[in-house]
């Protein structure tokens, strides 16, 4: 609790610091005198929030553009959307605040919440804020998130045919957490390389986010799976020798963000998971879990609507799969979309619908409460907190 403010604040560099007194409790006398312990103060928590990474709120498109840009009303400030290619300045009213991601109170659309202004919201898009941080809107037009329609793989090699998909039918909604469950040689790996647009269906339709992508080309789809989609694989796919930030970094390499935003972005994801304070560990230097958490960063790290994981836990013990699979649910409950291929029927149960395919079909599709979270998710992933 705060007793008392203390009056004279010091102003460095814009940042204003106050002196406090705090009563805090301290039975086990922990904290002693003469240790230095960091507080946080949580003076307000929102469920559901719809949240803009701060750095989304910061980027100024060139000067030309940004001069013809209206004056937004007193309470509102500009953001960028990417509308036919070119940025559009859209007025919001901003919330809470935790110093790496923004509440949207009022404004514009959920997809636009998705860090960089490359994934912003399709023309006409409106939203209803606090609501889950899910879209409606002409451009949707209450399109699901994935839709696939009788779709079929089937593998030729040399005069033997493998039928690996038969004909699924799907559809996942934004914010769902899908487990993926069958035997092995079922069709779970081939199915998750159809939805992340890895390979194509031999026949069928897969509409993501209401538009085809079956019938696509290589560069198209790459195009689609790197706008869209973060990937996590069983091994965790890390550079030997690199850091963890460097390693997140990598995606943005390919994608041609500059040198200082990357380093920024990568830290921030890796806060997100957790690893703020292993920036400079190398894969070799961590745990089987934070590796994996550095992988889940690296996947994040480019905003993706829907994260894609083929046996996430399948190299870790029991306790760190536990943990991973806590920091998919917190991601999963902060509005992405999470699919994931699993052997293993209690990693299932953290997630909120389960999928068994069975000779390329799904024989069944339950939704289901997910287990409670033993082990809280980290707050930044889940929570708008200042
Ligand atoms: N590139 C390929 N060429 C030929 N057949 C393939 C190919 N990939 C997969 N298959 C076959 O398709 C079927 C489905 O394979 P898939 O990898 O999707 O199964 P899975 O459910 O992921 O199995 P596991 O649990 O062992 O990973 C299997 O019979 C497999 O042998
Ligand atoms: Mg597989």
């Amino acid at each position: 609790m705060i007793r008392q403010i203390r009056n004279a604040p010091q102003s460095v560099q814009n940042v204003v610091t106050y002196d406090a007194v705090i009563d805090v409790d301290n039975p086990d006398l922990k904290l002693r005198p003469g240790m230095t312990a960091n507080v946080t103060f949580t003076y307000a928590e929102k469920d559901d929030a719809l949240k803009f990474p701060n750095a989304a709120l910061r980027f100024r498109p060139p000067a030309e553009i940004a001069a013809a840009a209206p004056r937004p009303e007193r309470d509102r400030r500009l953001v960028w959307v990417l509308r036919d290619g070119k940025p559009k300045p859209v007025a919001i009213r901003t919330g809470l605040s935790d110093g790496s991601v923004t509440e949207v109170a009022e404004g514009t659309c959920a997809r636009a919440t998705r860090s960089s202004p490359r994934r912003s919201a399709p023309p006409g898009t409106t939203c209803r804020p606090l609501s889950g941080g899910r879209c409606s809107g002409p451009a949707m037009a209450g399109a699901p998130l994935l839709r696939l329609e009788d779709v079929t793989k089937i593998y030729r090699a040399g005069e033997v045919e493998v039928r690996a998909l038969a004909g699924v039918s799907l559809v996942v909604e934004t914010g769902e957490f899908v487990a993926i469950m069958g035997a092995s040689g079922s069709g779970k790996s081939t199915l998750m390389h159809l939805i992340g647009c890895l390979d194509r269906p031999t026949s069928g339709r897969y509409l993501l986010e209401g538009r085809e992508v079956s019938g696509l080309n290589r560069n198209a789809l790459a195009e689609v799976r790197n706008r869209t989609m973060g990937f996590v694989f069983q091994s965790f796919n890390l550079l030997a020798r690199t850091s963890a930030v460097e390693n997140v970094e990598l995606p943005l390499v390919y994608a041609g963000v500059p040198a200082a935003e990357r380093k920024r972005r990568a830290a921030e994801a890796l806060r997100q998971v957790g690893l703020g304070d292993r920036l400079e560990h190398q894969p070799g230097q961590m745990s089987g879990g934070q590796q994996q958490r550095v992988a889940i960063a690296r996947a994040l790290v480019g905003a993706p609507r829907l994260l894609l994981a083929d046996e996430p836990t399948g190299n870790l013990d029991s306790r760190t799969s536990g943990e991973v699979m806590a920091l998919l649910r917190g991601l999963s409950e902060a509005g992405l979309t999470v699919v994931l291929v699993t052997h293993a029927p209690d990693i299932a149960t953290w997630t909120s619908r389960v999928l068994q395919l069975k000779d390329g079909l799904v024989v069944s599709d339950e939704r289901q409460a997910p287990v409670p979270v033993g082990q809280p998710a980290p707050a930044g992933a889940i929570e708008v907190r200042s």
